[in-house]
């Protein structure tokens, strides 16, 4: 079996490297690997505090490639020889204001109401946990099975391990799918060249809906969503474990790894494909880390960047077989890339390779968007 995949984002090369390591032949295209969202990624594993009503089975799909996470990582570790600084200390939401805290305390009923345990606790009890939490924080909730990695560390494991494997990579750009006798047949590179096989995976985060070539039906109805983020770093303890904030509805996070950085996130924005890094969107990340966090001016800057999400109609990815026979479709992680990794690429590699799907993908094809679908 040949398999191209478009796009070395965490979803693709962990698709290529499980796919390859099941004995097929993985070309994966992609002009600059990990240089997407991937490497502007925080890297918070937590399946529930982005969840809300109505988006159960993404938090299942959540729930479930959380459970993956530690055998997927301590394999990939093993296979390279490299850390991908994962953690599973737990994730402390914490709330602001008497709102936010109303918001916390219905999220921790919608939590218990799925059997899912988060431990709420006193604003004290935030700051016992984190001594540097503003005296003002009201209330938190601590998650304590969710976690984070490095997904830059991630996504250059994953590069080894899917070329020892024997994937091969093309460092170019896909220009479109290449289809013969109405069924995928490989991918038309920027140059003109085409990389044929017999099946193809889109996994190309928001440029996904962009490739020349694809019938209507097969286009995936996926959008960017910009995000900035901001890394800083420290050489005292700051913060023991990734912490999200609610100040007065905005949401911040942070999330600190153990070498002193500290990944200070996100804004959303839609607008299109803009990844420029604007004063606004840093003053906003700012302005509510400090709140909660009045000492992270003292932080040292490190690093700016912008990524895009790919953004789905329900927020869920969009995975499975395409309209046109031999596409597959990979993309539509939006906010849950990393977090969605291990479980998409026992799902993706599977549907790919005739083998059995795992039962939790039931909800994510791309058909579901269909004209019938919507009709009904
Ligand atoms: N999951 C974090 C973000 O998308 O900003």
């Amino acid at each position: 079996m040949e398999i191209v995949i478009i796009g070395a984002g965490v979803v693709g090369l962990a698709t290529g490297w499980r796919a390859a390591a099941a004995g097929a032949a993985v070309t994966l295209v992609d002009p600059d690997p990990g240089g997407g969202a991937s490497s502007v990624a925080a890297g918070m594993l937590t399946p529930v505090s982005e969840v809300t009503y109505g988006e159960e089975p993404l938090l299942r799909l959540g729930l479930a490639s959380r459970d993956r996470y530690g055998a997927f990582v301590a394999e990939l570790e093993e296979l390279t020889g490299l850390e991908t600084a994962y953690r599973t200390d737990g994730i402390l939401q914490v709330a602001f204001d008497s709102d936010d805290l109303t918001y916390l305390d219905d999220l921790r009923r919608f939590q218990e109401s799925l059997g899912i345990a988060a431990e709420a606790l006193t604003g004290r009890e935030c700051r016992k946990a984190e001594p540097m939490l503003a005296p003002g924080v009201r209330g938190g909730l601590l998650a304590p099975e969710d976690g984070s990695i490095d997904p830059r560390r991630l996504t250059a494991a994953l590069l080894t391990a899917a070329e020892k494997a024997g994937a091969r990579l093309v460092r170019r750009r896909a220009a479109g799918v290449a289809v013969e006798n109405d069924a995928a047949a490989g991918v038309r590179l920027d140059d003109g060249t085409v990389v044929r096989a017999d099946r193809v995976l889109l996994a190309a985060g928001p440029w996904s809906g962009d490739l020349a070539g694809l019938p209507p039906g097969a286009v995936p109805p996926v959008r960017p969503v910009k995000g900035q983020v901001m890394r800083l770093r420290t050489r005292v303890p700051f913060l023991t474990r990734a912490t999200r904030g609610l100040v007065k509805g905005s949401s911040v996070y942070l999330v600190p790894r153990a070498d002193g950085e500290i990944v200070l996130g996100a804004t959303q924005e839609e607008l299109g494909f803009d990844t420029r890094v604007t004063a606004g969107g840093l003053w906003e990340l700012l302005r509510d880390a400090r709140e909660l966090l009045p000492g992270i001016t003292e932080l040292e800057f490190a690093e700016v960047s912008a990524g895009l999400r790919p953004g789905s109609p329900d927020n869920a990815p969009v995975m499975g077989p395409s309209a046109l026979p031999g596409l597959f479709v990979g993309t539509g992680h939006f906010r849950n890339g990393v977090l969605l990794t291990p479980v998409s690429a026992d799902i993706l590699s599977a549907m790919l390779l005739d083998g059995p799907v795992p039962d939790v993908a039931g909800h994510f094809s791309p058909d579901r968007f269909s004209a019938e679908v919507h009709s009904r």
